[in-house]
């Protein structure tokens, strides 16, 4: 029979990792709550529709990665393969806009997509992310930039580079996608088969393409679409750039970056990795003023970002941000017996209540065996619990740290663990 095994590009996060997790997630509160953005949860599964009409029907995301499925109402639902459109329809939903003018939202959870697993590339991953909604003015895109930099280098991450684009607005972007394809025509024959559906189908996608004959005939013969945006589009995307100078924030100007997923209006950026492999995205976003008005919403304009957590935990560990797992225990309890496990119950729930990190055996080992285990769990300090204590009132308390031991009464056990 073969063995039970996580699910193709899925993957455990187990006990001895988690710390790594638990760092991450604790910097991203902090740094969240110092942009004063507020957290929101939304379900794990939507309407197929949400996501086939708010990420686009070409991307690659909803034409080959969603898993969708009927429910037993028949009603086809898809387990969430990104956030943005989730919280834009949570936001038409409860009418977001008559509490606030602008909102400012985080989110961390699990997503899923049906993509080739490789390092860093799964099919459920996470993503922590932000949204600005409300605000059509550059000072948000350059918000949204500055947080997710301010991610990176409040956890120490040295090797990363931010890339701006502008694709401008719908307009521009549909007269841009026509002299693109004009300036094409001649070497649509030196494109592969899938950059040739692409030229007619959605030609911004030709930027993607990693075969070295696409890039370059792109390389050679795309027109940049930073020639082509409107005078607004100018303005507003040279704004974003002042204030990501005055935020002393480096970034290159990348007019291939044109993202994914449909929703993009002005500017895009992304952050790479400089150490990571072929999946070297560490975060990707940008301005949708359209987004929440396609979605049956009010017209509402809005920009954002999301990062990998798995691929931030890759290059950490390449960078060697994390330390070794740090939780230890306080105060380790030895039992000789059921007895005295029993005699010591009323301490171990007292010193528990006043928060510090009791444990207590539950194997029944030896007290060698014990002694063995409280050094593997780093404990601070040990103590060997016999009848003989219990009657006296006195434990024999190791410190392991510095090997000493002594006793202790009861009462004082608190004040030595306090130290
Ligand atoms: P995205 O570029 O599709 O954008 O994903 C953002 C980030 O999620 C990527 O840069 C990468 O770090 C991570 N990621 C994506 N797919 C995978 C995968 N299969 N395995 C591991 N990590 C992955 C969005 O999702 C947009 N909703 C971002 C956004 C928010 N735009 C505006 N607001």
């Amino acid at each position: 029979m073969q063995k039970l095994r996580t699910i193709k590009g899925t993957h455990d996060i187990l006990p001895w990792d988690i710390h790594k997790w638990q760092k991450i997630e604790s910097v991203l509160r902090d740094v969240f709550a110092s942009y004063v953005c507020k957290e929101i949860r939304t379900p794990v599964f939507e309407s197929t529709n949400l996501f086939s009409r708010g990420v686009g029907e070409f991307s690659d995301i909803v034409s080959k990665e969603m898993y969708s499925f009927q429910d037993k109402g028949g009603d086809s639902l898809t387990l969430r393969p990104e956030l943005t459109a989730s919280v834009a329809r949570s936001y038409i939903q409860h009418n977001y806009q008559q509490e606030s003018p602008l909102h400012k939202l985080w989110y961390f959870g699990p997503l899923f997509r049906q993509e080739r697993p490789q390092a860093g590339r799964q099919r459920q991953f996470y993503q922590y992310g932000i949204e600005l909604i409300g605000s059509p003015f550059p000072e948000a895109d350059a918000e949204a930039i500055d947080i997710a930099c301010s991610v990176y280098r409040k956890l120490g991450l040295k090797n990363w580079e931010l890339h701006i684009n502008s694709i401008g607005s719908i307009e521009a972007r549909k007269v841009y996608m026509e002299v693109l394809r004009d300036s094409l025509k001649a070497h649509k024959g030196e494109l592969c088969e899938t950059c040739q559906d692409r030229y007619d189908g959605n030609i911004l996608r030709l930027f993607d393409c990693k075969n070295p004959g696409c890039q370059e005939v792109m390389k050679e013969h795309a027109p940049s679409i930073l020639d082509h945006l409107s005078e607004e589009d100018k303005q507003h995307f040279e704004q974003v750039k002042k204030l990501l100078d005055a935020a002393g924030i480096d970034y290159t100007i990348n007019p291939a970056l044109v993202r994914g997923l449909d929703y993009y209006t002005r500017t895009t950026f992304e952050i790479k990795g400089t150490a990571l492999g072929a999946q070297d995205a560490l975060c990707g976003g940008g301005r949708y003023d359209k987004l929440i008005s396609d979605l049956d919403g009010p017209d509402t304009p809005a920009v954002g970002f999301a990062a990998g957590v798995e691929r931030l935990v890759i290059a950490m560990e390449a960078e060697e941000l994390f330390n070794a797992d740090q939780s230890f225990v306080d105060l380790y309890i030895a039992p000789m017996d059921i007895a005295c496990l029993e005699g010591i119950s009323p301490l171990v729930h007292s010193l528990r209540d006043k928060g510090f990190r009791v444990h207590l055996e539950l194997m029944r080992r030896s007290v060698k065996a014990m002694m063995r285990d409280a050094n593997r769990q780093n404990a601070r300090w040990v103590a060997v619990v016999g009848e003989q204590e219990l009657q006296s009132g006195n434990l024999r308390l190791k410190n392991m740290q510095e090997n000493i031991q002594q006793e202790i009464n009861l009462n004082e056990i608190e004040n030595i663990l306090k130290k």
